[in-house]
């Protein structure tokens, strides 16, 4: 298949994985036609670096690393798996403007990234349909940590700062970001902070 062509649908997409992230996909890995229209609002604003928190394997960076190339890509993701997946997805890609790094998103300097996409990577904590594994430790309380910390981390960010979230009650975010536009179909929220 030609490079170009893997960017055409999903199914093009998903076979640079390995089968069982593939059976995961509609899920737990963001649409290309979703990241598109993520990306699109993340690029608007001053700044290269977008950061991805809970990149599985690396989906949403590898979709908007090939429609946006002047901006960089960056995804954490705790399952070092699923960083393996998305490492050999972007060789056979060539693209060199995604990053991915393995570490829990608490472990990071936020400071370093412009921008923000969050696909409701948390709630793995208390809804367990169709899980990734069982290999990480979940709970309630964890969940309501990473939430307060992802809440923190937000409020910490300077105005202009840009966010996309899917699937995510809007009490996620603090309000001081402003909800320009929403797509009630597709769960999209885009967010600017004031
Ligand atoms: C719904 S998937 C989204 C994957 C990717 N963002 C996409 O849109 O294709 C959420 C991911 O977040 C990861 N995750 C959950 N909690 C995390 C944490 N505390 N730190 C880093 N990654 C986390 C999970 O392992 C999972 O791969």
């Amino acid at each position: 298949m030609e490079l170009r062509e893997r960017f055409l649908n999903d199914a093009a997409f998903d076979g640079l994985y390995s089968l069982r992230a593939q059976q995961l996909s509609s899920v737990h890995w963001t649409p290309i036609e979703t990241a598109k229209k993520a990306a699109a609002h993340l690029t608007g604003g001053a700044g290269n670096q977008i950061m991805d928190i809970g990149s599985g394997v690396g989906k949403f960076c590898l979709v908007a690393a090939h429609f946006f190339p002047a901006h960089i890509f960056n995804g954490v993701e705790q399952r070092k798996s699923l960083v393996d997946e998305a490492l050999i997805a972007q060789n056979a890609t060539n693209l060199t403007n995604a990053n991915f790094i393995h570490a829990n998103f608490n472990e990071l300097d936020m400071n370093a990234y412009d921008h923000f996409y969050f696909y409701n990577s948390f709630s793995e904590n208390i809804s367990h349909y169709k899980p990734i594994d069982n290999l990480i430790q979940s709970s309630a309380e964890l969940y309501e940590e990473y939430l307060s910390q992802f809440y923190e981390l937000l409020e910490e960010r300077t105005a202009g700062t840009r966010l996309v979230t899917f699937h995510c009650p809007d009490n996620y975010v603090p309000a001081t970001y402003k909800k320009v536009k929403y797509s009630q179909s597709e769960a999209l929220s885009f967010w600017t902070k004031q």
